[in-house]
């Protein structure tokens, strides 16, 4: 938390209605990067002064020395949540990268449902869920496979560092043009529009029992204690350094089930020891069936 504290002139790096300091963006990177992993180069200084400009103008603050003391301060403890929601990307779809949903629904969905049907506990952890688009389209392949599921012990957890963009993934409402990925059958089962004029569809209540959500920091402690039987881990350690990538492939080994697959980004990759391909950015654990 010292990286914010008030500091002497440095070089500017980017004039505007605050000038931001070399010293500023390296107290605000310092503090992010220990906090949720994400490393910020210095090419990221227009997106920190952009997004940072508005939460210093609302606080009616006049500088990001000061912005920076205050969010050091004892009072400043919810800013600094209010940084790190601004400082992330909470880009997401409905079915984003569709391959990773075939191959679910192909070869893992159905030994999972019957596994759930004989009584087993299934678990599926949707590790960075953003606003909540990734769980929503794993349990609407999951109801599209077995419209009961809701009777048997599977469920999802859905997780992010950001408070804010969990309480909108539970709140599971969303504008038509985000909705228009999910295939039609599904969106008109389990989803119901708000009115003709809002434009807005809400995730009926026998999706949203299927997920519990969780403020979660994927670099901080895991309360949880059992094992999942497929992790989504897609597009957040792109943001971190190759080190934290490292440690949270290996914490991933620990918390997959023998027979568990791990989905991660497009253009991310898991190159630690303990794992083998199981499809294009899909991976299970060495030897395992
Ligand atoms: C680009 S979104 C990815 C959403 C979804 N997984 C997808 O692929 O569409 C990245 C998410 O990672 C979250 N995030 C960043 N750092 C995190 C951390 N250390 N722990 C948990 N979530 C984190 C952000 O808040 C953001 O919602």
């Amino acid at each position: 938390m010292n990286h914010l504290a008030a500091s002497p002139r440095s070089r500017v790096l980017i004039e505007g209605e605050y000038a931001l300091t070399q010293r500023n963006f390296d107290q605000i990177a310092a503090f992010l990067r220990d906090e949720t992993g994400i490393a910020l180069t210095e090419a990221k200084a227009t997106l920190v002064y952009s997004r940072l400009a508005k939460r210093i103008r609302k606080l009616g603050l006049a500088s990001f020395d000061e912005y920076c003391a205050f969010a050091v301060s004892p009072a400043g403890a919810g800013e600094r949540t209010e940084m790190m929601a601004a400082l992330t990307t909470n880009v997401t779809r409905f079915f984003r990268e569709p391959h990773h949903f075939d191959h679910f629904r192909a070869s893992v969905g159905p030994r999972l449902i019957e596994a759930a049907k004989s009584g087993a506990r299934v678990r599926l952890w949707s590790a960075a869920c953003s606003s909540g688009e990734e769980p929503y389209s794993l349990a609407l392949t999951i109801l599209g496979l077995c419209p009961d599921i809701g009777r048997y012990d599977l469920r999802i957890l859905a997780s992010d560092i950001d408070p804010n963009i969990v309480a909108k993934a539970k709140a599971g409402r969303y504008r038509e043009d985000a909705v228009a990925p999910i295939p039609a059958a599904l969106r008109t089962r389990w989803l119901s529009r708000d009115g003709e004029r809002d434009g807005m569809w809400t995730v009926r209540p026998e999706v949203r029992d299927l997920i519990v959500f969780k403020e979660l920091n994927l670099i901080g402690d895991w309360p949880m204690r059992g094992q999942f039987d497929a992790i989504f881990c897609r597009n957040v350690v792109i943001y971190f350094e190759e080190a934290t990538q490292a440690f949270l492939w290996n914490r991933f080994k620990n918390a997959l089930t023998p027979e568990g697959r791990l989905y991660i980004g497009h253009s991310e990759r898991v190159d630690v020891a303990g794992y083998e391909s199981d499809g294009l950015t899909v991976y299970k654990l060495s030897g395992a069936r």
